[in-house]
């Protein structure tokens, strides 16, 4: 985003995302059959994007990894998140989330994802160990420094189901306790020890909510994915469960004349399945934007990463089963399982492309729900409630 843009905003923050959070928070628990969206401008105001980033995002459990992105000490990964430039690591006691930021003079010790013993600093070589310490700086002995005190700023994180979640917030409750049921429901998948087979990048002109809203419903199978996904998992017979505080779950089943095979690509199962979750998807939502879908053999994973009212970077990654890599037709297997994946991105990113830029004209207004939209009620509710604190 442009900061200028977003300066010359400031001085309508209080008015301008007051009067559009009283219309978003109107419709506060109106029954699905009656309820709508949050207003289009929600998806658009930098004025509401700001409060979203103050009482959402600054506060709540955000997904940033997996733990299979990080299997040996000195595995790190850097993610840019709400302006912070970060680093997450294995480090020799545990993962930890650090500042990637220099103490000396805020270069970037690292870039990307790799392997190191210690992070070095490009600028004038200050080395930190993988806990963040500091280790040394060269030619600081004439002046009066203790290069022991010093430590990279540290984000609290927590591991739940092999997701590392990252909280800007000291006061957060822990997370593990609100995904207690979730965690019990996936056990038997073994989520942690789920490995990404494949990842495509995304920095699309979409505010996150819409991202969050196209995953979580599938009406949209009959229009945009009339070959991909309408054929095989109907949107007629798609449902999503009552809400949960912390998350909600949909399901797309298989089409009831197609044989069971149709919902798997191949690879072992995650886990045990019923009859039921082997012939159907399932989308989970954690709040606020944790999405991933399973299939029996493989999950798809949105890791995202807000960055303004009509602006988000996202990752989408396919993870299998760790025994799925040694099977001899895993390469070929997952390419065409990327190409798919590649073409269901490609048909929701040019909808909602085109949706953001509808959002902002004059004549938007807020739409009213299906009945197959109930997770986007459920999560407008959510962002209602966060809002209001
Ligand atoms: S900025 Fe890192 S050592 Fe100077
Ligand atoms: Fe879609």
């Amino acid at each position: 985003m442009d900061g200028s843009a977003d300066i010359q905003d400031d001085d309508t923050v209080s008015s301008g995302a007051g009067d559009l959070l009283r219309t978003a928070l109107a419709r506060s628990n109106a029954p699905l059959d009656r309820a709508g969206t949050l207003p289009p401008a929600a998806y658009t105001s930098a004025a509401f994007y700001r409060l979203e980033v103050e009482r959402i995002f600054r506060k709540q459990w955000l997904a940033i990894g997996h733990v299979s992105q990080l299997p040996k000490v000195g595995d790190y990964f850097s993610i840019d998140l709400l302006g912070e430039m970060i680093v997450a690591v294995r480090a020799r006691d545990r993962i930890r989330a650090l500042s990637r930021i220099c103490l000396h003079r805020w270069a970037p010790l690292v870039e990307g994802a790799g392997n190191t013993r210690r992070f070095s600093c490009p600028f004038h070589k200050w080395a930190y160990d993988l806990d963040g310490r500091l280790l040394g700086a060269p030619l600081m002995e004439q002046v009066e420094f203790d290069a022991s005190s010093l430590c990279l700023p540290e984000y609290r994180i927590e591991i739940v189901d092999g997701f590392i979640y990252l909280n800007f917030s000291r006061d957060a409750e822990p997370l593990a306790p609100q995904l207690s049921d979730l965690s019990t429901a996936l056990a038997k998948w073994a989520p942690q020890d789920w490995v990404i087979g494949a990842t495509l990048e995304y920095d699309c002109a979409i505010n996150w909510k819409i991202v969050v809203e196209t995953f979580m419903e599938c009406y949209h199978h009959i229009a945009a994915h009339p070959e991909t996904f309408e054929r095989a998992f109907p949107a007629r017979i798609t449902y999503v469960e009552d809400g949960r505080p912390a998350w909600t779950v949909g399901h797309a089943p298989l089409r009831a004349d197609l044989p069971d095979e149709q919902a798997s690509a191949g690879f072992p199962d995650l886990g045990e399945m019923t009859r039921e979750e082997r012939r159907e998807f399932r989308l989970y939502l954690i709040y606020p934007y944790q999405l991933f879908n399973m299939l029996p053999d493989r999950t798809f994973w949105v890791c995202l990463q807000p960055e303004g009212p009509a602006r988000t970077r996202f990752q989408t990654h396919i993870m299998v089963k760790r025994e799925a890599l040694e099977r001899p037709d895993y390469e070929d297997r997952m390419a065409a399982e990327r190409r798919f994946l590649s073409t269901v991105n490609d048909e929701d990113i040019a909808v909602n492309v085109m949706q953001q830029l509808g959002a902002a004209t004059r004549a938007a207004e807020a739409g009213r729900f299906s009945h197959l939209e109930k997770a986007l009620w459920q999560f407008a509710d959510y962002v209602r409630e966060r809002l209001k604190a």
